[in-house]
């Protein structure tokens, strides 16, 4: 096992930069997932790591060793792709343990590691039989048996799931966390949903066009996003937002642009007239109150009740865990939980306070 330093690492495709600098520190057996969107960078970065690209600038320490220089066969990882890549003509237990065989590993070394493995991952009963023979969620636990026989110092994830469809996607989410608490080896997980981020991991590192947004527990960036790109990015639905200004005073408020007046607990020092956003998460708003929302559309899913509408001119939705018994068109009567309402700065997007 080892710890992953990132420091200042840079990436370029000809005069193109895609990673502008950044700075990464990975405990020995963390679990880190790099979370933003698609083309922001994850993989190059993941790659990087790997060895399996060349970087620009900045260094990149596995352990102790500044690995910058060093071909992936000596860094000691095993990576995990979103296309299995296992080999059609060989079985499971081959496929498990071709890596070591090319290592020229002993036979019955080999075989004791891939039972050890296959025991890990449920895959006793299917050693002899080939990738085609296997569901997709068999052949995901293939793609990481080979990487746990190698007992790497870091395992590297790229969206390993996304093939999948959505129910075994959150049952394999919870076998990879259970693995790794098991394991406890150092990884790295590259994915584009943030749900998959805050579920597994210990550590969320945002990327937004090359460079870190935010570094974070994932309940550190629920709470408190430190811009608007993370507030919009992680929480599902999206956190609402609103643009408009402070209203500082003896009671304070928040003024949208369409003049709709949002309730704030009190306003930060100096900031009457601030042009700023005003963010709260669907899930703190709560039935009753004073801010009314004009009903569009109502989505019970059963647990909960999601309601879409309009405050002003700007769009907001509810959700809620009561049934609410109201129509489109009808006025529905809510209140922010003024201790969970956010405040962003309208030029930066940075958090106020
Ligand atoms: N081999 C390459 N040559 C040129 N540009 C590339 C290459 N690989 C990736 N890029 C660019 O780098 C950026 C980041 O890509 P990538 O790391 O694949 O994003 P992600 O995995 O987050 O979707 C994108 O703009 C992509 O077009
Ligand atoms: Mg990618």
């Amino acid at each position: 096992m080892a710890s992953v330093d990132i420091v200042n690492a840079r990436k370029s495709y000809g005069d193109q930069e895609v990673i502008h600098g950044v700075s990464i520190g990975i405990s020995d057996g963390e679990f880190v997932a790099l979370v933003g969107p698609s083309g922001c960078g994850k993989s190059t970065l993941l790659r990087m790591i790997a060895g399996l690209e060349e970087i620009t600038g900045g260094d990149i320490r596995i352990g102790d060793m500044i690995v910058n220089g060093l071909p992936p066969k000596d860094r000691d990882i095993a990576m995990v792709f979103q296309n299995y890549a296992l080999y059609p003509h060989k079985t499971v237990a081959q496929n498990m343990g071709f890596a070591l065989k090319l290592r020229k590993v002993s036979k019955s070394e080999i075989d004791a590691r891939v039972q050890k493995a296959a025991e890990i991952l449920g895959l006793i009963p299917y050693l002899n039989r080939y990738p085609r023979q296997l569901s997709g969620g068999q052949r995901q636990r293939v793609a990481m048996g080979r990487a746990i026989v190698r007992d790497p110092k870091v395992f590297l994830f790229d969206e390993p799931l996304s093939n999948l469809d959505a129910k075994l996607r959150v049952q394999m989410r919870a076998e990879i966390k259970e693995l790794h608490q098991r394991l406890k080896t150092t990884t790295v997980y590259v994915t584009h949903d943030q749900v998959e981020a805050m579920t597994m991991a210990d550590k969320i590192v945002v990327l937004h066009d090359g460079i870190v947004e935010q570094i974070g527990s994932p309940l550190e960036l629920y709470d408190r996003p430190a811009n608007l790109f993370v507030a919009g990015f992680i929480g599902s639905p999206s956190m609402n937002m609103f643009n408009g200004k402070i209203r500082a005073g003896a009671k304070p408020f928040f003024e949208t642009a369409s003049g709709a007046r949002l309730p704030l607990a009190k306003a930060p020092e100096s900031s009457d007239g601030r042009d700023a956003v005003y963010g709260i998460r669907p899930e703190h708003l709560s039935l009753g109150g004073d801010l009314n929302i004009k009903v569009t559309v109502i989505e019970p899913t059963g647990a909960e009740t999601q309601v879409l509408g309009k405050v002003g001119e700007d769009k907001i939705n509810g959700v809620f865990r009561e049934r609410v018994t109201t129509k489109p068109g009808d006025l529905l009567a809510v209140s922010p939980d003024l201790s969970l309402v956010h405040l962003f700065d309208l030029k930066t997007g940075n958090r106020i306070g």
